[in-house]
């Protein structure tokens, strides 16, 4: 006998079971079937309730969306947007609130905003870009002729002889050694002994190692790294069975092989100082410069006699301000190597129509005015000197004063306006 509660909701779904009276027991078949029915009846009411609750939220989604488009009814889109050139837009939405992203095709670059937003006040967030175009040669940037490759991020230049640097702008000084045989390592050249003994050598620049390979002695690594035995001034490389000193650029290898000497860029065409520049040579490379005469102040006003030298115009009359002010003005550009010992005199100057009674000089300004002294050498001539070792690379400025007085009144002033261009090494 098998009894079966059963919940009342169920009642409907069970009414053909034959539960009619309360002493009738259910067979053991009768029972089974009975629980098989009240699992489909489950399932169904399952499934149903489950599709209840969907169409449910679906009904709630559709009026939320609803909900939410109800502004857009009103106008908040931002305008249209150009695509740009050579690129494209990604996100079409020019609703308030939404993204819209540029990329440019390969070969060209985005400048301007990558990402632009749909404001509240209908404006886009941002900067309208465009695609450039990155063919980096279109600058020309390779100099002496030199061959311009276009690469993916960058350019290449292919420098014809003579000259090197990522834009072909250092000329080749150093020379080339030709070498028959580039190899580090090579057999040693033996000769058998009337005694059967064996005699092996090496070819100069090698030496006999365990296993009775010749190998290349590196003068480099032997000689270089120390002061004493230096054999290169600048750099040393190593070539098998000698080497070869390397100079800077802006320098040629003497032929003694172990010196660079400063290329004058200014004597040639080297330089790249636009027309009204001077250039000036210096120790490594060269400057250009355009010394200006002080603008008219004060009643003074000058005027450029020579490319290095300003003369002042005559004082109106009862001028003072101009009677004091300096008569000449000159310009001096001094190249110095890095670290040259000290004192050092870098200049001299003294005054070709000396009328007066005494000459005085002094420093009255510039910057790097802590490595500066002036002193008198003898009654008509000062000198500049250089009181402590300068770390190049360095540009120092100093304005000297030379006075010329009689009787303690002053007759004339001229200005020298000195700039030292210091090298980043010491030769
Ligand atoms: C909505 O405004 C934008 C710019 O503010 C305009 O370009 C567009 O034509 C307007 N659309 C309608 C339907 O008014
Ligand atoms: C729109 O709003 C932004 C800030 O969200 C502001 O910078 C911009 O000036 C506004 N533009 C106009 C036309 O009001
Ligand atoms: C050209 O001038 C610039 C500075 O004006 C300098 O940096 C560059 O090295 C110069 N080029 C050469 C070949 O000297
Ligand atoms: C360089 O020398 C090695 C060893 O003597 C030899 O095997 C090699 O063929 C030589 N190379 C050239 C380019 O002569
Ligand atoms: C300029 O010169 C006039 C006379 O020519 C004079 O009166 C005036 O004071 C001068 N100004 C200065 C600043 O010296
Ligand atoms: C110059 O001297 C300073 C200090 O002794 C040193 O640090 C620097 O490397 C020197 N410069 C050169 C180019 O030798």
């Amino acid at each position: 006998m098998l009894l079966i509660p059963l919940p009342a909701w169920l009642a409907l779904g069970i009414l053909q079971l034959p539960l009619g009276s309360a002493q009738e027991c259910l067979s053991r078949q009768q029972a089974l079937s009975a629980v098989r029915q009240m699992q489909k009846l489950l399932a169904a009411q399952e499934a149903a309730h489950l599709r209840g609750t969907r169409g449910l939220r679906n009904q709630l989604s559709i009026l939320q969306s609803h909900l939410q488009r109800q502004p857009t009814k009103r106008n908040d889109t931002c305008p249209q947007l150009a695509v740009p050139l050579n690129g494209r837009m990604l996100g079409r939405s020019v609703r308030v609130g939404h993204d819209v992203h540029f990329v440019c095709d390969s070969g060209f670059q985005l400048v301007g905003s990558e990402t632009r937003s749909c404001r509240h006040n209908r404006t886009w967030s941002g900067t309208q870009p465009f695609c450039r175009s990155m063919d980096d040669c279109s600058s020309n940037p390779c100099a002496n002729s030199g061959t311009c490759v276009d690469g993916d991020q960058s350019y290449t230049c292919l420098c014809p002889p003579g000259w090197s640097g990522p834009s072909c702008q250092s000329p080749i000084y150093s020379y080339w050694v030709t070498l028959s045989n580039a190899s580090f390592s090579r057999q040693p050249r033996c000769a058998e002994g009337r005694s059967g003994s064996r005699r092996c050598s090496c070819d100069t620049g090698f030496q006999l190692r365990a296993g009775g390979v010749c190998q290349d002695v590196d003068e480099c690594l032997l000689y270089q790294s120390s002061p004493q035995t230096r054999i290169c001034l600048h750099d040393c490389l190593n070539l098998p069975g000698s080497y070869r000193c390397l100079c800077p650029p802006g320098y040629l290898l003497h032929a003694d092989r172990n010196a660079c000497e400063d290329v004058n860029e200014c004597a040639g065409k080297q330089h790249n100082c636009t027309q009204g520049d001077l250039c000036i040579n210096t120790f490594g490379g060269h400057r250009c410069v355009r010394p200006k005469c002080p603008p008219p102040r004060h009643n003074t006003s000058y005027v450029k006699t020579s490319a290095f030298q300003c003369e002042r115009n005559p004082c109106p009359m009862e001028s003072r301000a101009c009677l004091l002010a300096a008569t000449s003005i000159s310009f001096h550009y001094l190249p110095l190597q890095a670290n040259r010992t000290v004192p050092r005199v870098l200049f001299k100057m003294s005054t070709t129509r000396f009328v007066g009674d005494s000459l005085r000089f002094a420093i009255t300004g510039g910057r790097g005015q802590g490595v500066f002294s002036v002193r008198r050498s003898d009654r008509q001539t000062g000198e500049l000197l250089l009181t402590s070792p300068v770390a190049g690379p360095a540009t120092l400025e100093v304005e000297l004063e030379m006075s010329e007085f009689s009787r303690k009144v002053l007759l004339g002033k001229h200005i020298f306006k000195v700039t030292v261009f210091v090298s980043p090494y010491v030769f």
